[in-house]
């Protein structure tokens, strides 16, 4: 062990970003590339009776015009969001008709602009209600968990529970908003093609294209070597990539698609809106004797995407009578993806304002509450956790915050004009991991060559893995080279479900550990090409686990609610999180921040209205979709406890990318009822609510 691990090591692509150097998707400038603009659905649903392209052919720079009538035809796509241009149908607005390929960006935008599209207009439906007429439950939730668990007799408890909370919260449509919207450049030599795109994974991305144009991944390679953020969007190949290959097919030209920002929330997927119904019921010692969390939440009439919502209570506390189960309708919205802690980020922002509600029937402590209900083993499977320390968490968090002596009576601090209150929630994110491949090179200079297709999305994967690398080969980080972020390197899974350190680190500590034991056995002087190992977890990462895995935190909340402009202010956020071993823990701050402050978007200014009658979100870009900004932001803290794991990795590492926004939202929401007395069950706290 040379120590990488654990050490504050710095981004190896900083200087890059910081100057400007670190190429986007967008900035590939082959000679002769091209420019795209596309076209939306100006209806919410219906089908295109035609399509007149002949004003915006005559644009000077106008190369081509592609549309349903003369686009490549795409073997049919398992995602359907992506099967653009291969018939006259409008699934919801905002879908994609025509795209206007050009020598420059300007001549592809007055292009896009001069298209005209006629429809056949059917009505539309876009309004979730908990009693939609379309609402069913669903075979599955997202990522395989049953829509409906139920033990014992919930009904019955709750009816007979001495204290009882039952509350409908709501969550809306939350739109991703990568800083780098989704971009592709796509090109052709004969028929080979490279492709570079902002993904969270360009295995996935090389894959999907391979199927749809009906050619063997060999002939394909993609790269995603700096990308701009995706929070989920970006998990799965988007229009942009599959519109860039088939403009660059149809043109013979390298072909650039930027997705301006406004079109983005209708195509790359959004956190879908959740309605949620707890009930709980508890002893007068505040043990839960019933868990009811019932959620109904919307798709798109082309794809079923379940928001997993009702997932964490099965994690979080003991009762011996739970039921909890999602529902869905298909309405014409656009289609529901991925969005930063997908499940655990709305579910546990209703059950733990629902946990603060009966601590505050109780007369109890919101914390003390929560340990009371600490399960033995997982509610739900019953497997014992490989670690869970959310009870160290909390206590150490309330310790840290000087949670000691609140007054837990409501309103009862005020400043001036300000109520001031105090709150907090519980944080849980599943441990996810799988299989990845990685080959590590012995250089006669000394040097180590550490090859993985991991990619860097902006958290520090390249720095993390090169850590890694380093303490499995016992040598200085200085002497580890990495690359990542291609399709050429040994194939990896996508950085999402905050697994891509765990399972691309497995891979490359396995491979270093081996390289050791070659260079061990190997006599003399290296050769000039150097001496290789490879390791692919197959068998090891992908297998089942007897223990429950799941990281756990706890964040804590001060705010600040304005009597005259009903203004939330957030003074201080504090979370402490047990995710196993800390790797990096310059890059590991950003991360839990990062997620915090998105909670504190989700909590305060983060939401988007679908507008009944044209069927579209009204907030489709950052003048009115707010994103937290740093004068939102005062004090955020994140700290960790050393937790050790012995059954997730050989680095003993939780993902920590995602659990910084679950809970967030509920502790601010906590907050602002002991402030106030007032309890807002919708989000976001916009001063239009609070006042
Ligand atoms: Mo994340 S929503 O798992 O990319």
């Amino acid at each position: 062990m040379t120590g990488s691990v654990g050490a504050p090591a710095e981004r190896r692509e900083g200087l890059e970003k910081v100057s400007g150097t670190a190429r986007y998707a967008a900035e590939y400038h082959s000679p002769g590339r091209a420019q795209a603009w596309p076209v939306p659905a100006a209806v919410a649903r219906g089908r295109v009776t035609g399509v007149d392209t002949a004003a915006a052919l005559a644009v000077p720079g106008v190369l081509a015009v592609l549309t349903h009538e003369n686009a490549p035809r795409l073997v049919e796509p398992d995602d359907p969001t992506l099967a653009v241009f291969q018939d006259p149908g409008v699934p919801h607005r905002g879908w994609f008709v025509a795209l206007v390929v050009a020598e420059t960006l300007e001549a592809a935008r007055a292009g896009a602009a001069a298209v005209r599209v006629d429809y056949a207009v059917e009505d539309h439906d876009v309004t979730l209600t908990a009693s939609h007429p379309g609402v069913y439950v669903p075979e599955e939730a997202n990522a395989g968990y049953p829509a409906v668990r139920e033990q014992g007799d919930p009904d019955g408890a709750f009816g007979s529970s001495a204290a009882r909370v039952d509350v409908a919260y709501s969550v809306p449509p939350l739109h991703n908003h990568p800083m780098e919207p989704h971009a592709s450049t796509a090109r052709w030599d004969d028929d080979r093609l490279t492709v570079h795109t902002s993904s969270q994974g360009s295995g996935a991305v090389r894959g999907v294209l391979a199927g749809l144009f009906g050619i063997p991944e060999e002939r394909i390679v993609v790269t995603a070597e700096h990308v701009g953020g995706g929070f989920g969007s970006k998990g799965t190949p988007r229009p942009d990539v599959v519109l860039a290959v088939m403009a660059a097919r149809q043109t013979g030209r390298a072909v650039t698609v930027a997705l301006p920002r406004r079109y983005l929330p209708a195509v790359v997927g959004h956190r879908a809106p959740t309605l949620h119904r707890l009930r709980l019921g508890a002893d007068a010692d505040g043990r839960l004797t019933s868990l009811v969390h019932e959620v109904t939440t919307h798709t798109s009439r082309i794809k079923e995407f379940v928001e997993q919502a009702a997932v964490p209570a099965r994690v979080m506390y003991a009762a011996p009578h739970s039921r909890t189960e999602h529902r869905v309708a298909a309405l014409d919205v656009p289609s529901p993806s991925w969005m930063r802690a997908p499940g655990e980020a709305p579910g546990m922002y209703a059950l733990e304002s629902a946990m603060d509600e009966l601590a505050a029937e109780l007369g109890m402590d919101p914390v003390e509450l929560r340990v009371r209900n600490e399960p033995d083993v997982e509610p739900d499977s019953g497997k014992p956790f490989s670690s869970r320390h959310l009870v160290e968490c909390l206590r150490e968090g309330a310790r840290r915050f000087g949670w000691a002596g609140r007054d837990p009576r409501p309103a009862a601090r005020r400043e001036g004009p300000l109520l001031l209150g105090t709150g907090v929630a519980a944080a849980t994110y599943p441990v996810m991991v799988w299989p990845a491949t990685a080959t590590a090179r012995a250089l006669p200079d000394g040097t180590f060559l550490v090859r993985v297709n991991a990619t860097d999305i902006g958290t520090g994967a390249r720095t993390v893995l090169a850590q890694i690398g380093a303490d499995a080969l016992g040598v200085p980080l200085e002497r580890v080279r990495i690359e990542v972020g291609s399709t050429e390197l040994p194939s990896a899974p996508l950085a999402g479900g905050s697994s891509g350190t765990a399972s691309c680190g497995w891979a490359v500590h396995e491979a270093c550990a081996r390289l050791v034991r070659r260079l061990a056995e190997h006599p003399g002087p290296l050769p000039e090409q150097g001496l290789d190992a490879r390791a692919d977890t197959r068998g090891s990462a992908d297998a089942e686990s007897e223990w429950a895995r799941h990281a756990f935190g706890a964040h804590f909340a001060e705010v600040a609610v304005d009597t005259v402009t009903g203004e939330v202010r957030v003074g201080r956020l504090l979370g402490v999180y047990a995710a196993g071993r800390i790797l990096n823990p310059r890059t590991a701050r950003s991360q839990f921040v990062g997620g915090m402050t998105m909670g504190l978007g989700m909590a305060l200014t983060e939401g988007s209205t679908m507008d009944a009658a044209f069927g579209d979100f009204t907030e489709s870009d950052l003048a009115s979709y707010h994103v937290p900004v740093h004068a939102d932001v005062a004090e955020i803290e994140a700290h960790w406890l050393d937790e050790e794991d012995p059954h997730l990795n050989p680095m003993g590492s939780k993902g920590i990318g995602e659990i910084g926004i679950v809970g967030t939202a509920a502790a601010i929401g906590n907050a602002v009822h002991h402030a106030t007395g007032v309890r807002f069950r919708e989000l976001p706290l916009t001063p239009d609510r609070v006042l």
